[in-house]
């Protein structure tokens, strides 16, 4: 069963396309690259809910992937994809969304190059095509990672920034998501190429992989399956965690109303810490939840950020608000993955 089979993720995306106002995309095209990921196969989702723009260009490496996912949907059309890779598309979309790249902390250590350049390469070959095109936006996707480490328990607000240990290589993503993020404001300002950013903090949903190792992907999956979560951590690490189709509406807001150069935090009103996720997890789908000590590379991977919860405020000002409370997102993935029965 596909995922967009689902009753409750219909009636999620329904719910939450209702209330949000996307107008400015209604006979537009859109290319998204990226587009089997957690984030941007969810903001497909939503498109497609939608209904009312026209054409939905999925850039991504693997086809059979895509059909698996998607089917055979008229408004969308597979583009072979690699960010490492010289782009050579033959269409002009309205806009791009640039969501490729290793987005799991076991990649940024294993595979740091690639890693460093699916970003700026990625970003860096998009920009150089909307610069020639004329390309209506381009939309980057960052990361909360971007902020570093601090000590203070406020959240991070747009512009103020903690430290980043460049000596660890685990900091190749976040130094490549700073470089592309640099990168997105000087074509911005120097060729005139109108570039909005986003930093998602930590993103939830049914639209993850299996093979998703990231912890609010694993224990979804084990959730659903009925397997115990191991906790790793003290969980007390404090997180904006917010549902992949929450996360989608905002970055859809700041494609179309943000503005030109500017970037904006995604996350949710409710601040959650790991240890929270995995309560709600774990009462979703009736399972225990154990301490076990971690590996020593699972240490290495470990997010150095013991707070990057952040602030939402410059979002809603777009006009964006939050659909579902995080404990509905949270209960809601693991049912979708029972229903469609996918573990
Ligand atoms: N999920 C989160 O919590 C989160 C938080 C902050 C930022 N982000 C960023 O959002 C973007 C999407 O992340 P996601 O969570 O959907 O991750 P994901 O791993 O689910 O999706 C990323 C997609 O990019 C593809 N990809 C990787 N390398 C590629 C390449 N060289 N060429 C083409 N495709 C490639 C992967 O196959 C995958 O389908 C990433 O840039 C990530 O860094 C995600």
């Amino acid at each position: 069963m596909r995922l967009l089979d689902s009753k409750l993720y219909k009636a999620d995306l329904e719910k939450a396309v209702k209330k949000a106002d996307l107008e400015k995309l209604d006979g537009k095209s859109i290319f998204i690259t990226g587009g089997l990921g957690l984030i941007c196969s969810a903001v497909i989702d939503v498109l497609l809910t939608y209904g009312n723009v026209k054409k939905i260009y999925v850039g991504a490496r693997d086809e059979t992937q895509f059909f698996e996912r998607f089917g055979e949907i008229d408004k969308l059309s597979f583009v072979k994809y690699d960010a490492l890779e010289k782009l050579q598309i033959d269409f002009i979309p309205d806009y791009i969304i640039h969501g490729a790249g290793l987005a799991s902390p076991e990649l940024y250590t294993s595979m740091p190059v690639e890693t460093i350049l699916s970003n700026l390469n990625g970003i860096h070959f998009l920009l150089e095509f909307a610069k020639k095109n004329n390309i209506k936006k381009i939309l980057y996707i960052s990361s909360s990672e971007v902020y570093g480490n601090k000590e203070t328990i406020e959240s991070f607000v747009e512009g103020k920034y903690g430290i980043i240990n460049i000596d660890n290589i685990r900091s190749s993503y976040s130094i490549a998501k700073r470089a592309s993020e640099m990168l997105c404001k000087s074509y911005s300002q120097e060729y005139g190429v109108n570039t909005t950013i986003v930093r998602p903090g930590h993103i939830f949903g049914p639209s993850a992989r299996k093979t998703d190792k990231r912890i609010s992907s694993d224990f979804a999956f084990k959730a659903a399956k009925g397997i115990k979560l191991e906790m790793k951590s003290s969980g007390l690490q404090k997180r904006s965690y917010c549902y992949s189709i929450d996360c989608s509406i905002q970055i859809l807001y700041a494609l179309i109303n943000g503005v030109n150069g500017d970037v904006y935090n995604i996350g949710h009103d409710k601040i959650t810490t790991v240890r929270e996720m995995a309560e709600i997890y774990a009462k979703a789908g009736g399972v225990k939840i154990s301490s076990v000590s971690p590996t020593e590379s699972e240490l290495n991977d470990f997010n150095p950020m013991n707070n990057s919860s952040l602030d939402n405020t410059k979002i809603k000002k777009l006009g964006y608000s939050d659909t579902f409370t995080v404990e509905e997102g949270l209960t809601h993935t693991v049912k979708i993955i029972k229903e469609i029965n996918c573990f």
